[in-house]
């Protein structure tokens, strides 16, 4: 069919190849698709010999030869597993009776549609495929089609999965996944998925939320960090979701992922309104999580940021410096010194807007507060491009308090049930973000901020989950589910084609807001309202599992966790191994504290171009190597490479291994910056370089440049 995709007629087998994999799928006989392989490379020919070994087509009592290999198991007929689509006709017939209707490929070879109708009702269903180029990733989305008119009725989906993807037998099943809570995000757990058991990671919120990460890895229990098969996938999608691995009684492993959540209906089809999921990707690495998480941040870089090359600024952010008490002359300050520092954005965040003296009152004004910044915010903008740095802007605008005028003049904008108290969370309510009149405002206002304050960055937060997920005049509510994402994000892809030199930041509440549906529209993201040193690795070790350093922003704070004072260095050093801000009171920073930072931020911009454009490589991650933890950074050409490590704790009498490194030019010979020293490529990988660290919460950076 292409280059890259392959169909055995006779076998009725496809093949789907990606740089160093193949994805092989097969119609059975009685019309059924399986999945035959996912995995290093195979011929047609190996596939079509692996459909030959089927078997027969067989059901018997619960079981059927299809249990764990059907491509995308559907609500009807003989079936009792997870069902990726599940739908009710108007006549109230539950299920799908699919028959295979044709394939095609589309996009120049690659993209494989396999298209599907029911036998009796209106209903397409085509699963699509696409195949990278330079990496291994294999998307999948499904859409879904009426294709009657008026008179059949609607169609409603009640499940409609993205995927499922099938794992090849394997002896044991491990699932990595993140799950989190504020303040502690995107935390790294391995659980075993015993035949016959279920592990299910969802949000139920209306975001993707802090308790869960939609991306999983799958292993047979033996892969590390640089070794081990490992099958992987990230669903590309910002509001409530659900990926449920199943390891059926016989053995078989699938993971079903899609969104929304149990017992909300995605949608109704119509004639008019046909239905597309979105996409959730998958990849497989021969070479452990790290090659897994390599691939990742190569397709991040390539197929989902829109701006992969734009170099993140350093960046000041005002929140831990002055909160809700903020001010105009307490900015202009910050400002001056935050460009003293080396700072090249200067980022006003909460509490510029009329009313917003605290967390209780203002969401939904969105004009500056004459009391605070009598003036507007004019002076602190030209200010600010004076001294050479962007504006950035923080903004909440799918929010609204009850003490707001907006809220006053618009009540029934927000998520409501008429019989039902409207349930407050940080003392705001969700806007109904579904309604057409309220996404068009809501794109005005920040339209409107963005031409008026000649804004160079948004922050774009979203503090509180859904609630009371109601719109009386609806007659299916539950798609405010599905349209409020949609919603957002033709927003922020309208607000980006209008200001094409504006950045975003997605941020909620922290880290509630990291996936590739909102990394398609962001360049920067916060990953954690927690800017500890110590949590943040653990924080970090679990955020780079898929997505890339480039955008992972950190910020220098002042100390708040009781931990006795740690290191300026320390803290530098940990924000610096993704996007580095500043968010500690700098103004009151006294000159030797000021001295040291702007070394910091100098030496960064002198490695930033590795840290956010090289290849990562998890070294030591924390809670392991004796308490040290360690990244690398290599660049494209392997000519630079950067390498920040971090002592945790002193432990008397413990002497620390040499660290051995990654990913450089063997026969190479490197100079440590700074030292005039060299070391040939082979020492520091093959045995490695003894790090001088000593101290509690001590660090180093240390930056090699190929001679
Ligand atoms: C939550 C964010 O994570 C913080 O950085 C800050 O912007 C606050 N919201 C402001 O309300």
């Amino acid at each position: 069919m292409s280059d890259v995709i392959h169909y055995a007629a006779r076998a009725r087998v496809w093949v789907l190849d990606t740089p160093s994999t193949s994805y092989a799928l097969h119609l059975t006989p009685g019309g059924r698709l399986v999945n035959l392989h996912w995995g290093e490379r195979i011929s047609p020919a190996d596939a079509a010999h692996l459909a030959e070994q089927l078997g027969d087509d067989w059901v018997g009592g619960a079981e059927t030869a299809f249990d764990g290999i059907e491509e995308y198991p559907v609500e009807g007929g003989v079936r009792y597993r997870e069902p990726a689509l599940s739908v009710r006709f108007a006549d109230r017939t539950r299920g799908v009776e699919p028959r295979f209707s044709g394939a095609e490929t589309v996009d120049s070879g690659t993209t494989l549609r396999l298209c599907f109708e029911d036998e009796h009702y209106p209903l397409r269903c085509t699963l699509n495929y696409r195949v990278l180029p330079d990496c291994d990733v294999v998307e999948r989305w499904v859409d879904l089609v009426h294709t009657g008119d008026a008179a059949d009725g609607g169609i409603e989906v009640l499940v409609a999965a993205s995927a499922t993807w099938t794992a090849p037998f394997l002896t044991g099943y491990r699932m990595s996944h993140l799950h989190g809570l504020w303040y502690g995000e995107s935390r790294l757990d391995r659980a075993e998925v015993a035949p016959g058991s279920a592990l299910v990671i969802t949000s139920r919120t209306g975001a993707t939320g802090h308790f869960a990460n939609p991306w999983f890895a799958v292993d047979d229990g033996t892969a590390l960090e640089d070794s081990g098969r490992v099958w992987s996938g990230a669903l590309a999608w910002s509001g409530s979701w659900r990926i449920a691995a199943h390891r059926s009684p016989n053995g078989r492993l699938q993971v079903a992922g899609g969104l929304g959540h149990e017992g909300v209906q995605v949608g109704v089809l119509t004639p008019e309104r046909p239905f597309t999921t979105p996409v959730f990707a998958g990849l497989h690495s021969a070479r452990g999580f790290g090659g897994a998480s390599e691939q990742w941040h190569a397709y991040v870089a390539g197929h989902v940021l829109p701006r992969p090359g734009y170099v993140r600024p350093v960046l000041f952010n005002s929140w831990e410096a002055t909160g809700f008490g903020i001010d105009e002359e307490n900015q202009l300050r910050l400002a001056e010194t935050a460009s003293r520092l080396g700072a090249e954005l200067f980022v006003v965040d909460d509490g510029w807007f009329r009313g917003r003296t605290g967390d209780h009152a203002g969401l939904g004004d969105w004009t500056p507060d004459p009391g605070r910044f009598p003036r507007g915010l004019r002076p602190v903008v030209d200010r600010v491009h004076e001294l050479g740095m962007g504006f950035g802007l923080w903004v909440e605008p799918e929010m609204v308090n009850p003490d707001s005028d907006l809220y006053r003049a618009h009540p029934d904008w927000v998520y409501h049930f008429p019989h039902r108290e409207r349930g407050e969370s940080r003392h705001q309510l969700v806007l109904n973000l579904a309604r057409p009149d309220v996404a068009e405002w809501v794109h005005a206002q920040v339209d409107g901020l963005v031409r008026e304050h000649r804004v160079d960055y948004l922050k774009w937060d979203m503090n509180r989950p859904f609630s009371e997920v109601g719109w009386p005049a609806e007659n299916h509510p539950d798609r405010v589910w599905v349209d409020h994402v949609r919603n957002l994000y033709a927003i922020l892809d309208r607000l980006r084609r209008e200001h094409p030199g504006v950045a975003f930041e997605t941020c909620s509440g922290g880290g509630g807001r990291l996936d590739l549906g909102m990394l398609a529209r962001s360049d920067v993201v916060w990953a954690s309202d927690n800017t500890d040193g110590l949590d943040r690795l653990a924080i970090q070790h679990g955020f780079t599992q898929v997505y890339p350093p480039r955008v992972m922003l950190g910020w220098v704070t002042d100390d708040h966790l009781n931990r006795g004072g740690t290191p300026l260095r320390w803290r530098f050093h940990v924000a610096m191994a993704g996007v580095l801000g500043i968010g500690g009171d700098v103004a009151a920073w006294d000159e030797e504290r000021l001295a040291e930072a702007a070394r910091h931020i100098a030496q960064y911009k002198a490695v930033r171009p590795v840290v956010q454009q090289g290849l990562l490589h998890r070294l030591e991650a924390p809670g392991t190597g004796d308490h040290r933890t360690a990244v690398q950074y290599v660049s494209a050409d392997r000519r630079e490479s950067v390498v920040l490590a971090w002592l945790h704790a002193r432990q008397f009498r413990s002497a620390k291994p040499p660290l051995r490194l990654r990913g450089l030019e063997s026969g190479a010979v490197y100079e440590l910056v700074g030292t005039g020293t060299t070391w040939s490529g082979d020492l520091l990988m093959n045995h490695g370089i003894a790090l001088p660290l000593t101290g509690d919460f001590d660090s180093r950076l240390l930056h090699f440049v190929r001679r």
